[in-house]
């Protein structure tokens, strides 16, 4: 494996992130002392490290044909490199805070316009979907990507157990808020708790999967653990993690980087080399373990799939 070494090209956290929120980030991380606080929390008695080597492998988990011909990141890589601010914001801190978050109990309400809104534990997702692989890239908006063997199950039998009624026209996600837990949300560096949301039909698309672990165990928790979105055409913000609750609505639901930064951010955020962030190019990608730049595919290579989603669309206007 490679180690990253920082090239002049790569965009610096000040270009990435809107001016408000890096500036938000310096105070916070300088002022918090985040080290100083985790160690006063009863989620670091165990060290990161310890929560990795718990995770239960996944049973009954079918390989599946959705697979990229491209070597696959290490576990290491995976888990050592993430965006996950209710962590804290630098690249490593969901690592080593990985702790503080507890996956257990946990419930995932589905609710809103739909005929059956239900609570659904964690261990009924585990055991009643089917669990398949699938080998995905992730584009991140600040120009990485990776490769992740995910295992989890299309979003959309999630939902036919509701029964959506027709006039739910999009699916609004929300991760878990609890500042007592997540040291980051502890102060306001983004408007918890984090919120995404989706077209009903790209809901549906079966590239959309519920994810409920990753090189066949359990999700680790600086990935969104215990259950999380990923939308592999999209940018890789858009695949919330940690979610406590999905809603059926009537129209486009607010979402955390699009409320922050709508000019850089979009409600879409589907990959595409030709529409460039404001502040920088999109067209290509640090593939990381990678030294070479590689050319950014539009839809993150899942054109075939899911163009037909936006035929007649704009793309320069619904970014
Ligand atoms: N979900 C929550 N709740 N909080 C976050 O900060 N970051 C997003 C997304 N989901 C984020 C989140 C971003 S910007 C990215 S690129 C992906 O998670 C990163 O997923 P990974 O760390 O598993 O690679």
């Amino acid at each position: 494996m490679l180690i990253r070494i920082p090239r002049g090209s790569d965009p610096n956290s000040s270009e990435i992130t809107p001016e408000q929120v890096w500036r938000q980030r310096r105070r916070f991380v300088e002022a918090m002392g985040l080290a100083g606080i985790a160690l006063a929390t009863p989620g670091l008695a165990r060290t990161a490290a310890d929560c990795q080597k718990a995770l239960p492998r996944l049973k009954g988990v079918k390989p599946s044909r959705w697979k990229v011909n491209e070597p696959i990141n290490s576990f290491r890589d995976i888990t050592h490199y993430n965006n996950f601010y209710e962590l804290g914001t630098d690249k490593r801190d969901p690592a080593r805070f990985a702790c503080h978050l507890e996956p257990r109990p946990w419930t995932v309400v589905v609710d809103g316009l739909c005929e059956r809104p239900t609570r659904f534990d964690i261990d009924e997702l585990l055991t009643g979907f089917p669990l398949e692989e699938r080998i995905y890239r992730l584009r991140c908006v600040e120009a990485w990507s990776m490769v992740i063997p995910w295992v989890g199950f299309p979003l959309s039998l999630l939902l036919d157990r509701v029964k959506p009624l027709s006039s739910a026209k999009f699916v609004a996600f929300e991760s878990i808020y609890d500042p007592k837990m997540l040291p980051g949300q502890r102060r306001r560096v983004l408007d918890w708790p984090y919120r995404e949301g989706l077209r009903m039909d790209e809901a549906r698309h079966p590239l959309a999967i519920l994810a409920v672990g990753l090189y066949g165990k359990e999700l680790p928790r600086q990935n969104g653990a215990p259950v999380r979105l990923v939308v592999p055409w999209k940018y890789g913000f858009k695949s919330i993690k940690s979610i406590v609750r999905i809603s059926l609505v009537e129209k486009q639901p607010p979402t955390t980087w699009n409320r922050i930064a709508p000019d850089e951010y979009g409600f879409y955020a589907n990959v595409n080399p030709q529409v460039d962030h404001p502040r920088w190019s999109q067209k290509k990608e640090r593939r990381i373990g990678e030294f070479l730049r590689r050319e950014t595919l539009m839809f993150n290579g899942y054109e075939e799939e899911v163009a037909s989603l936006y035929r007649g669309m704009d793309l320069n206007r619904w970014y």
